[in-house]
């Protein structure tokens, strides 16, 4: 079946999302009180374009953006059998399509960095700076 691409729906279904997740290693079990809610951050985001195998998610990602000048990549994940066949160049390439005039940012892993660089990205050398989030760490009840 060929992959579909999608940028009209960002309620992606939960448990979906959370399989691919846990596949990435960025669900935490412990966290799991905030499954019901697990894609709030989609609903939330400016953009989110997705991958399906017929009714299977197989990759997404989300954008926080102005929709100007500046856009941030959140999420970027496509699951592992799926992988090496161009679906996360095509989720990119859809939200960049999506706001031409944007700059693009993301942080990511080291061992992520040769993918990125694939895709024409460049290390940003100023700091970046951050607090932690509550949700994430499960300090909020
Ligand atoms: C990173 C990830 C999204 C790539 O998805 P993908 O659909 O396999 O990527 P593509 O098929 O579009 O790959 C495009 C190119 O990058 C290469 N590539 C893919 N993953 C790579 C990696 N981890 N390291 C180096 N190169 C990589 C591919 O071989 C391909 O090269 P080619 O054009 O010379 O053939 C996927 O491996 C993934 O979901 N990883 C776990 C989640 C993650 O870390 N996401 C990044 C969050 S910032």
């Amino acid at each position: 079946m060929p992959i579909t691409y999608r940028d009209d729906l960002k309620a992606l279904p939960c448990d979906q999302l959370i399989r691919l997740f846990t596949e990435a290693g960025w669900h935490d079990e412990k966290n799991s009180q905030w499954d019901f809610v697990f894609n709030a951050p989609f609903i939330h985001s400016t953009l989110v374009v997705s991958a399906w195998n017929g009714d299977r998610l197989v990759g997404c990602v989300r954008v926080l953006s102005d929709t100007i000048v500046r856009s941030v990549i959140y999420d970027l994940v496509v699951e592992k059998a799926y992988r090496k066949q161009g679906i996360a160049t095509h989720l990119l390439k859809c939200c960049k399509s999506k706001y031409p005039g944007s700059e693009w940012l993301l942080q990511t892993e080291e061992r992520i960095v040769p993918f990125y660089e694939k895709q024409g990205f460049t290390r940003f050398s100023e700091p970046v700076m951050y607090t932690v989030s509550p949700t994430m760490t499960g300090k909020i009840e």
